[in-house]
């Protein structure tokens, strides 16, 4: 059974008039993951990721309807209440956001914050909690004769704070970490052991991982499998190594000649893909990449492209897919 299992899931808004049909902004979306595995989710900005990992967390923001299944371990958090929530968040499921600020409490020191949720769901002593709290912070490399665990988080570093907001989620030991984003406000030195060190804990630990980044490079580094998600859909689906090797869906293809590696000359244009992701209320019909593929017909504009595939494993939502790699 898969640790992980999402299945059709769908986020609804209501529609801008009362007779308005509801805007869908995640579309039947299906990933599975496995205990210990790691699935990276990419897709440019506003094409769904976030809105993917707040449902797993059961955290969506208020007047968003979901619909679909959403397993962790058999158990559909769809359904679950909001106080079986509270139990499974940080116990089981742990998340680690963008911007490590406005992820920590400016006014309580950080062995405080590390020690909470061992408190609760661990159901340690406050003392037992707190040593608990300082060994893990030394675990995410914040070794206390240099960074004290009683500083508050306004004198640490960006990177040393996003250290912080990983031993909060890795605290209890979940068995999956969703890290959307977790190094997009950090330098690029700082992402290189940001990322170092989440591939360092999964391992370690035995965690799955969702991956989410706009950055294909971040998805190779770190994830085994991997989803390519535009407009509220999952276009591609497989083993990264086979997708990155043989992209199939002309978005996937694009996204990987957009990025910067790929780039001739220096100071040449990266050739990226024309036009916009279709905002939810105003997706065309058929395929929603239509308005910016070169290989796009008649039939791509006024029917949708089910997910298929040369194997169960590699999945291409497209009628046109590229040429599967040998
Ligand atoms: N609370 C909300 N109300 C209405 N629309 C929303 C809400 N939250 C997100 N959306 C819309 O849903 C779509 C998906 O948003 P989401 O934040 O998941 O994108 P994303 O892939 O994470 O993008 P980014 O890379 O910028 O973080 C976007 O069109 C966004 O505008
Ligand atoms: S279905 Fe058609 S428009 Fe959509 S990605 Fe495939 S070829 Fe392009
Ligand atoms: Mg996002």
């Amino acid at each position: 059974m898969a640790l992980l299992d999402i299945q059709d899931l769908t986020v609804t808004i209501p529609g801008s008039t009362r007779y308005a049909p509801p805007v869908r902004l995640l579309d039947g979306v299906s990933l599975t993951l496995a205990s210990g595995g790691t699935l990276g989710l990419v897709g440019e900005s506003g094409c769904g990721k976030s809105l993917t990992a707040l449902a797993i967390l059961g955290l969506l923001p208020d007047g968003l309807r979901a619909e679909g299944a959403i397993r962790l371990d058999g158990e559909d958090l769809l359904t679950a209440g909001e106080r079986r929530l509270c139990a499974l968040r940080g116990r089981r499921v742990a998340m680690i956001f963008q911007e490590p600020m406005t992820a920590l409490n400016p006014v309580r020191t950080i062995v405080d914050q590390v020690a909470e949720g061992p408190r609760r769901h661990l159901r340690l002593s406050r003392r037992a909690a707190r040593e608990h709290a300082r060994a893990v912070l030394h675990r995410v490399g914040l070794d206390p004769s240099r960074v004290s665990p009683d500083q508050y988080p306004h004198a640490l570093s960006g990177g040393q704070r996003q250290r912080v907001v990983i031993a909060i989620a890795v605290a209890c030991g979940p068995a999956l970490l969703v890290a959307d984003e977790p190094t997009t406000a950090l330098d690029v030195a700082t992402q290189a052991r940001i990322l170092d060190l989440v591939r360092d804990l999964v391992q370690g630990e035995g965690m799955a991982l969702l991956m989410i980044s706009h950055d294909l490079g971040v998805i190779a580094e770190t994830a085994r499998d991997m989803a390519v998600m535009y407009a509220g859909q999952v276009v591609e689906a497989g083993p990264t190594a086979r997708v990155l090797a043989g992209p199939r869906h002309p978005y996937t293809s694009g996204l990987m000649a957009a990025r910067p590696q790929r780039a001739g000359q220096p100071g040449a244009p990266l050739p990226a893909i024309p036009g916009a992701v279709p905002p939810p209320d105003a997706r065309p019909p058929g395929c929603p990449f239509a308005d910016r593929c070169a290989r796009a017909d008649t039939g791509c504009r006024t029917r949708p492209p089910l997910g298929t595939g040369p194997d169960h494993r590699h999945s291409v939502a497209c009628h046109h897919p590229l040429e599967a790699s040998p």
